[in-house]
């Protein structure tokens, strides 16, 4: 797959992709054009907020992620705004339309790529797409040209004619992205597009994501991965509990817990304490416990860029040769989403569970379309 893939774009007769002046909404010549803007979003699912009060306000023509740990409440806010979902409480619109009263205005601009996907297992590549474009409106000949040339942009023309079932996960979670762009959708919901994937097929995601944003499409990416939200998304909202606890750039929430740590294995365990001293004292972090006996684990302070990390952890490691320490290995760590969280809310992002909510963890008829709403 080329570096900057190329994916054409379809979009539906529209003179402009975003409402101007004398359309259906007035904007000001100086007014952001916003993708999305939630407030205070609350879905109740029995006696579980699901999502809480959830304020989301996104730039069109960015990556916006979404993360969270299981059961924060990514999923439903995404199936809040793609009008899956109905809201219990606040309001949200999409590109100026509202979810609730324009729902179709909104469906019209928007397309979701989900966990669990949506083309038929049974049918090959080409069959789903050519079937869904042609459901779309196009000719025979244009969709046969359009499921072609997505096929071979998302790497997948050679296995175009088997059946989907057959597909290796990467492949079918790029068959499912394909599927929801046939029609070049002004935003894009992509709920965990690479979860699960191994580093190559997750690449090959992230490609595809950047195609998106070059053709013009605004992306709200949902993820578990901190390294993900920062490699792709300009903005990031962290949700925890169905409430957004921190938004910003990557940058600004990793400098919020601090550029990482450095953990050194030195060769004599009885140098450790001696080790500790030594870069602690070179970084002006503090040393944290480390269960290997000849480890020791530094956390870098909050002063420290992530940027000049490699280059202080490298100053400290000479220091310690210079103090006579030999060292066996070592290596710097960034910040984990799992330190975002503890950070952030005072508790590991795998503990979700709430005795006032219940528990976090998803339950396993979540995701059936035929359970929405039912609780
Ligand atoms: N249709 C439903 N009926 C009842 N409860 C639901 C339903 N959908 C979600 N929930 C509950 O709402 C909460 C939020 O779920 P949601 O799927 O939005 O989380 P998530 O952040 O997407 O998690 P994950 O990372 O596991 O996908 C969870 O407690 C979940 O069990
Ligand atoms: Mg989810």
């Amino acid at each position: 797959m080329p570096a900057l893939l190329s994916i054409g774009t379809f979009r539906r007769g529209r003179s402009s992709r975003y409402p101007t002046k004398g359309c259906d909404v007035l904007l000001s010549e100086s007014a952001e054009v916003l993708a999305i803007d939630a407030r205070g979003l609350v879905k109740v699912f029995g006696n579980n907020r699901a999502v809480d009060g959830v304020d989301l306000r996104v730039p069109a023509g960015m990556v916006y992620g979404v993360l969270g740990p299981n059961g924060a409440g990514k999923t439903t806010t995404i199936r809040l705004l793609a009008t899956l979902l109905t809201l219990d409480g606040g309001s949200a619109s999409v590109f100026g339309h509202d979810v609730t009263t324009e729902a179709d205005a909104v469906r019209g601009r928007v397309s979701l790529t989900g966990q669990f996907a949506s083309v038929d297992e049974d049918l090959s590549g080409t069959e789903n797409l050519v079937l869904l474009a042609r459901l779309l409106g196009f000719s025979r000949s244009a969709a046969a040209a359009r499921a072609a040339e997505l096929l071979a942009a998302f790497d997948l023309t050679e296995a175009a004619g088997r059946q989907v079932k057959t597909f290796s996960g990467g492949m079918r979670r790029r068959i499912d992205i394909a599927a929801s762009i046939v029609v070049t959708p002004d935003l894009i919901f992509l709920d965990e597009p690479t979860t699960g994937l191994d580093p190559r097929s997750r690449n090959q995601v992230w490609d595809i994501i950047r195609a998106l944003v070059g053709a013009g499409t605004t992306v709200l990416l949902t993820t578990q991965y901190l390294d993900e939200a920062d490699k792709l998304a300009d903005r990031i909202a962290v949700i925890d509990r169905g409430t957004v606890i921190a938004e910003g750039t990557p940058s600004e929430l990793k400098a919020s817990v601090g550029a990482g740590t450095l953990r050194v294995r030195v060769q004599d365990p009885r140098r450790r304490a001696r080790a500790g001293e030594v870069l602690a004292g070179a970084l002006g972090g503090r040393v944290e416990p480390d269960p290997d006996p000849s480890a020791v684990l530094v956390r870098l302070p909050a002063e420290i860029q992530a940027d000049q990390a490699a280059s202080r952890a490298t100053a400290a490691l000479a220091d310690l040769a210079a103090a006579g320490v030999p060292i066996a290995d070592f290596a710097l760590g960034q910040p984990s989403l799992d330190e975002v969280f503890m950070a952030l809310t005072g508790h590991p992002a795998e503990d979700g569970s709430d005795p006032e909510k219940g528990p976090a963890k998803k339950s396993p008829a979540k995701n059936s379309p035929e359970k929405e709403d039912a609780a």
